[in-house]
């Protein structure tokens, strides 16, 4: 996939405030967020074990594991809470034309 490929995923507006929708593209499993006014696009699975954190809840920009209750940051993926200790990946998104749009070629953090 082209570095400067952005894909949509969303209608803007689809999503209400600190809502997720899990999504796949090219084979990797991954979560659009949508708090505080923003989007991030994260990976769905927790760094722990093999989990989806569509499975837990969005707190103060973080998102929670439901699993062992880890937390983490949706800016640097860092988690701020153990048992967790990788962080998870965070993408590039953009919101053009009412959509959006994530390049999974292009990391934030
Ligand atoms: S699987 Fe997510 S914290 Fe353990």
């Amino acid at each position: 996939m082209p570095e400067n490929q952005f894909i949509a995923v969303a209608d803007e507006g689809e999503l209400q405030p600190d809502e997720m929708k899990a999504f796949e593209i090219e084979g990797r499993r991954l979560l659009l967020v949508f708090t505080n006014e923003e989007y991030f696009v994260v990976d769905e699975m927790c760094t722990h074990e093999d989990y989806s954190l569509a499975l837990g809840c969005i707190k103060n920009g973080q998102i929670k594991c439901s699993l062992h209750g880890s937390y983490f940051d949706l800016q640097t993926g860092q988690p701020n809470e153990e048992p967790a200790d990788e962080p998870i990946c965070s993408y590039a998104v953009k919101v053009a034309d009412g959509k959006v749009m994530v390049n999974p070629a292009q990391r934030r953090n």
